[in-house]
């Protein structure tokens, strides 16, 4: 039998692959959204809303898709997202992601939500690493988080800022989420069936210690955080602007903030300082019926006005949606289910295989395009539907 990293063709062919290896529990966290999933459906649809325009009869030998962000210097225009729990999904978990990210020449960035200690992260990785920040366990455990990223050799800081509380996500709770990641015994009963059938993510979870406690995330005189669910934990992560000031005193370094969905937010954020922005709804995981990022995306570009970089997630499973995005505006894209997916299924190969998908398809979808670099994407390689609702109202509002 082939292994699943070699077997995959597509990003989407990972998400079965993944299904087959994780617990219902675990896999629906990943997988799922917040309420109907109508924003988490949106996001992968809306790139079906921009379609190409390509310069044919070109010659393209070869393709630049090398970019920058932030004055980092990256081998493609993706960035691994930071994705919660991802010890719960592979025990290599954010050590085999942030390994992937540096082999492929680009960024890793770190959750809080993250089982692995942050030091160990930054030395998996030849790439660039970023710290994302919430604000669970309280100040202190945040300033003592900023300092450890600061002394780590963690070059950037992501501040989300769509959590105040966290999205419904009624897979979660109907499969009892945050009763497998509590401390009964008892109340993990009910998940021995879809433990026992799935022996290989079993017995890696147990030879791992089972559940991992949170080590970013140390409360003073308490030590490291206990793993909870995400409800719990997002409810006691909110950011807010106010926020923004005693975190930029701490941190020298560049801020990116993500969760910007509007030009108001965007003007704010970098009023607030932010060197970047991602246009972002959290995957579809916290406001239900927010619009795809595709869609919120010239909005920001346009509010932004060249003064930041702006990136995006959500939804992105081919390199021709990475296109898109740029074509819209995006600096780069960063991914987060396109590569979790692929670290269920089969660990940092997974992982590196995802990219690898993502570089081939870049690279052909610019020759199709005839286009030899990404920084020659524009505007005029797209066409955008002309029901893109939102982009007109902004339009016809903005001054
Ligand atoms: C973690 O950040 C999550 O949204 O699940």
């Amino acid at each position: 039998m082939s292994r699943p990293e070699t077997s995959a063709v597509s990003i989407t062919d990972f998400r079965p692959l993944a299904r087959r290896r994780l617990p219902k529990v675990v896999f629906d966290y990943l997988d799922g959204g917040a309420e109907g999933e109508f924003t988490l459906r949106e996001n992968c649809r809306a790139f079906e809303d921009v379609t190409f325009r390509p310069r044919h009869a070109v010659a393209v030998p070869r393709c630049d898709l090398r970019t920058s962000v932030l004055g980092f210097n990256l081998s493609l225009p993706l960035l691994l997202a930071p994705v919660g729990y991802s010890r719960l999904m592979n025990p290599q978990g954010e050590l085999a992601a942030a390994r992937a990210a540096g082999a492929a020449g680009t960024a890793y960035i770190l959750s809080t939500i993250s089982g692995h200690r942050m030091e160990d992260v930054k030395a998996a990785t030849s790439g660039p690493a970023w710290y994302q920040l919430y604000l669970m366990g309280g100040r202190g455990a945040a300033e003592a988080a900023i300092e450890r990223a600061r002394v780590a050799g963690f070059s950037a800081l992501v501040v989300t800022i769509d959590t105040n509380v966290a999205g419904m996500r009624e897979r979660d709770f109907r499969n009892g989420m945050k009763e497998m990641l509590g401390n009964s015994l008892v109340a993990k009963i009910p998940f021995l069936s879809q433990f026992l059938t799935r022996p290989r993510w079993l017995t890696g979870f147990l030879l791992d210690g089972g559940v991992p406690k949170l080590p970013n995330i140390v409360i003073p005189g308490q030590g490291p955080m206990p793993l909870i669910d995400v409800s719990a934990a997002l409810a006691s992560a909110a950011v807010t602007w106010e926020d923004m000031r005693w975190i930029r005193d701490l941190w020298t370094g560049p801020i990116i903030i993500k969760g910007v969905l509007t030009g108001e937010d965007a003007r704010r954020a970098l009023d607030e300082g932010a060197s970047a922005i991602v246009v972002s709804n959290h995957g579809g995981r916290q406001l239900d019926c927010v619009p795809a990022s595709l869609t919120a995306l010239p909005e920001v570009v346009e509010a932004v006005k060249g003064r930041a970089e702006v990136l995006m997630d959500g939804g992105i499973r081919r390199g021709g949606d990475i296109v898109k995005a740029i074509c819209l505006g995006a600096r780069a894209v960063l991914i987060g289910r396109a590569y979790a997916y692929g670290l269920a299924a089969a660990g940092q190969a997974g992982v590196s295989r995802a990219i690898e998908i993502l570089r081939t398809d870049l690279e052909r979808t610019l020759k199709l395009l005839g286009c030899a670099s990404i920084a020659d994407l524009d505007g005029s390689f797209v066409n955008i539907s002309a029901n893109w609702p939102a982009r007109k109202r902004f339009t016809a509002a903005s001054p």
